[in-house]
């Protein structure tokens, strides 16, 4: 037999039969009667998932579209913006605001911490100028999560906006859009979604469309004012991608069937699972920030290269996990616990992990990881 497939990426991530079937009905025409029923569903859903009474944007484009437009609907070229920079999707964030000749304050956080939120502050006191920050609130690369809460408190009461990539957050913490004052919202079709990639989403909050009215960045297809009028009419400005849209329907279907607490509580038992595996298993975990709920980054062993545990589990075990990046590679392995994900997806990332280890000639309580991890999600 081919060797069975588990992926345990951290997106795209598995898609559930009823979605995948839903998806392969045939294509409806996205200026007829039949799609504008299904995006009022779909656009009631989102604002549910993002708990918001927002208009939540839906782009054909994965999350760095949603990222790039988050970028120049509200800000003008020379605005001033503060950016988290606490690893390769903060960075990102730098690059973006850089192509669009934003002026760009970073704070450097080493990878691996969650941002010291007095130290945004310090930086907003400095500098009154500062029109939005930027910030992830998990970040995919090191397997972190920032505090996004407490940034929107303090961007409140001033103008500034406080963008988050929830792009690995979305659907996996409870981080109420509206409640925290998020202003801007980001997420992506293949995270939490438990969709293919291809749909990026933006929630805007109403101070933000007011940034996006006077905002002189060059934007042609990131209009978020011209898809912003064309949702109100249960349209996109342009072709929607329909069949990720039928998929969309049947994945917000699950999720108020599962309830928003539920699926938190579902995210967070794995993940503290999987930690707790790894960790009775004899590893230990790369963050020394609030690790993210959706991504477990665990160190290599010493002697074993990162990437060799990630090839192993890939090549002979037939888990799809992901390697370290940039000075991480070799460094870190990472899997992930999101989205389509639950109790026997944890038990085999941590199997596996332990027999991977083992293979490769490393150091490891073979068992004992998954005891635990059995132990906690029994
Ligand atoms: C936190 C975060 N931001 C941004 C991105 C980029 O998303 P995409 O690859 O869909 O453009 C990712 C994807 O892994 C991510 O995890």
């Amino acid at each position: 037999m081919t060797l069975k497939k588990y992926l345990l990426a951290p997106g795209p991530v598995p898609v559930p039969p009823n979605v995948l079937n839903a998806m392969a009905a045939p294509i409806i025409h996205h200026r007829s009667p039949d799609f504008v029923e299904l995006f009022a569903e779909v656009k009631e859903g989102l604002q549910h998932f993002y708990q918001t009474e927002q208009p939540v944007l839906i782009l054909g484009a994965t999350g760095t579209g949603g990222m790039e437009g988050s970028v120049t609907n509200f800000l003008s070229p020379g605005d001033k913006a503060l950016v988290v920079n606490g690893g390769k999707f903060g960075e990102r964030w730098t690059k973006i605001c850089t192509a669009y000749g934003i002026q760009v304050t970073e704070i450097k956080v080493t990878w691996g911490e969650s941002v010291d939120v007095a130290q945004v502050e310090a930086a907003l006191k400095a500098d009154p100028a500062i029109k939005a920050v930027y910030v992830q609130a998990s970040e995919t690369s090191t397997g972190t999560a920032h505090d996004v809460k407490a940034i929107a408190a303090l961007t409140q009461g001033r103008d500034t906006l406080t963008v988050v990539d929830a792009i690995t957050a979305l659907g996996v913490i409870d981080m109420p859009m509206d409640a925290w004052g998020l202003d801007v919202v980001v997420s992506g079709s293949q995270k939490g979604y438990m969709l293919p990639p291809g749909l990026a989403f933006v929630g805007v909050s109403e101070k933000a469309w007011g940034f996006q009215r006077t905002a002189k960045c060059p934007r042609f297809y990131f209009d978020f004012a011209k898809e912003k009028k064309a949702l109100e009419g249960n349209q996109t400005a342009y072709t929607p991608a329909v069949s990720l849209i039928v998929g969309l329907k049947e994945v917000l279907k699950m999720v108020r069937e599962e309830g928003l607490q539920n699926l938190f509580a579902r995210h967070a038992r794995l993940a503290e699972a999987t930690r707790e595996g790894m960790r009775a298993a004899g590893l230990t975990l790369f963050p020394t920030g609030t690790p993210s709920t959706a991504v477990t980054a665990v160190n290599a062993p010493e002697g074993i290269d990162g990437q060799d545990i990630y090839k192993t589990l890939r090549t002979r075990f037939g888990v799809t996990a992901a390697g370290g990046q940039d000075h991480l590679k070799g460094k870190i392995f990472r899997i992930a616990h999101l989205g389509y994900a639950d109790t026997f997806d944890t038990i085999t990332a941590v199997a596996a992990t332990e027999m991977a280890i083992a293979a490769l000639g490393g150091k490891v309580n073979l068992g004992a990881g998954v005891r635990r991890a059995e132990e906690l999600l029994g």
